[in-house]
């Protein structure tokens, strides 16, 4: 059962197409904005553990790690540059201008 936490930030404060790292209750997530969608996913690859809010978003609209250079995909963290990783995503839900993520517990 998921928790829905509101961020502090808007979606219009949100910036499009830039990886944002966030805390939601205590918990480190990294935000995407695209395409008046909000995705919300792990702070940390799971290849080695680098930031991915350092990273950037390619032209096809995946997260790029920045260490490795393996792309995700930000809606399901889908590894679509075949190194066989998922990217851990959290539920996220759009309420006017407020954005909710949902934890598990
Ligand atoms: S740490 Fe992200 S691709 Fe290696």
């Amino acid at each position: 059962m998921h928790t829905f936490y509101r961020l502090e930030v808007s979606l219009t404060q949100l910036e499009e197409l830039k990886p944002t790292e966030t805390i939601v209750n205590g918990k480190k997530i990294g935000l995407l904005k695209k395409a008046g969608n909000v995705h919300a996913f792990a702070a940390l690859c799971p290849h080695a553990g680098a930031p991915m809010c350092d990273g950037w978003v390619d032209g096809m609209g995946r997260l790029v790690c920045p260490l490795h250079k393996y792309r995700f995909d930000p809606a399901n963290g889908r590894n679509t540059s075949g190194e066989g990783y998922k990217l851990f995503t959290y539920p996220v839900e759009i309420r006017g201008d407020e954005v909710y993520v949902g934890l598990l517990g």
